[in-house]
């Protein structure tokens, strides 16, 4: 294994913690805002600009994240079987699909619902079933992760497939956090739409 990915490379953790802090920051960062509204007051008030502000930091994070993978798979080893050209160029459809799914689910829902405007008390009036939402569940997640997995293949480097595990747990972990949780925000808005009408 030791051949294979060179565990003594602080790199290699860096890009780790890395990529376990983005959505550990994200998930803390959206829970604050529901329960205690801390981003909409940074903002002056403003639950929209508060939002922004939330995507800005996330969409910069996710940058350095990008970059610090990268750093990591500059020291790492290549392995023979991953340099072949069959699986060099199956890098290209991946890393292809992995942007189209990450692009469109961002031209699907807009700013605030791709960065948890939900928790900002921003909803959407009916979840997203359009493409990509009709190939893939979370086409962020799964997106992102075929990224990665694509630019490990690119370069050769089982580093890159252990650094892609990693996303791919990171990100389960946060769609069983968050999932729960933003379907109980819309189940609460949809239960109070029925009051209101009774009200009427
Ligand atoms: C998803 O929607 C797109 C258009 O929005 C369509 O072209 C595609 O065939 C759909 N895919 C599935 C699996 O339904």
């Amino acid at each position: 294994m030791s051949s294979y990915i060179d565990f003594s490379q602080p790199s290699l953790w860096i890009s780790t913690a890395s990529i376990l802090f983005n959505p550990t920051f994200w998930n803390i960062a959206a829970q604050q805002e529901y329960h205690n509204k801390i981003l909409t007051k940074l903002a002056g008030g403003n639950a929209r600009f508060g939002c922004y502000g939330l995507a800005v930091t996330i969409f910069s994070l996710g940058i350095f994240r990008d970059y610090l993978y990268n750093e990591a798979l500059v020291a790492q080893p290549t392995h023979p079987a991953l340099l072949s050209p069959l699986v060099k160029y199956s890098a290209i459809p991946l890393f292809l699909t992995g942007n189209t799914l990450v692009l469109s689910s961002m031209w699907a829902l807009g700013v605030t619902g791709t960065y948890l405007g939900d928790y900002f008390g921003i909803l959407m009036d009916a979840p997203v079933t359009s493409f990509p939402f009709n190939v893939s569940e979370a086409p962020m997640y799964h997106g992102s992760t075929l990224s990665f997995l694509a630019t490990a293949l690119w370069y050769g480097k089982p580093a890159g497939l252990f650094l892609t595990a990693i996303v791919a747990s990171a990100y389960s972990v946060a769609r069983r956090w968050e999932d729960p949780f933003t379907g109980m925000i819309y189940a609460k808005r949809d239960e109070e739409r029925k009051r209101g009408k009774k009200g009427i």
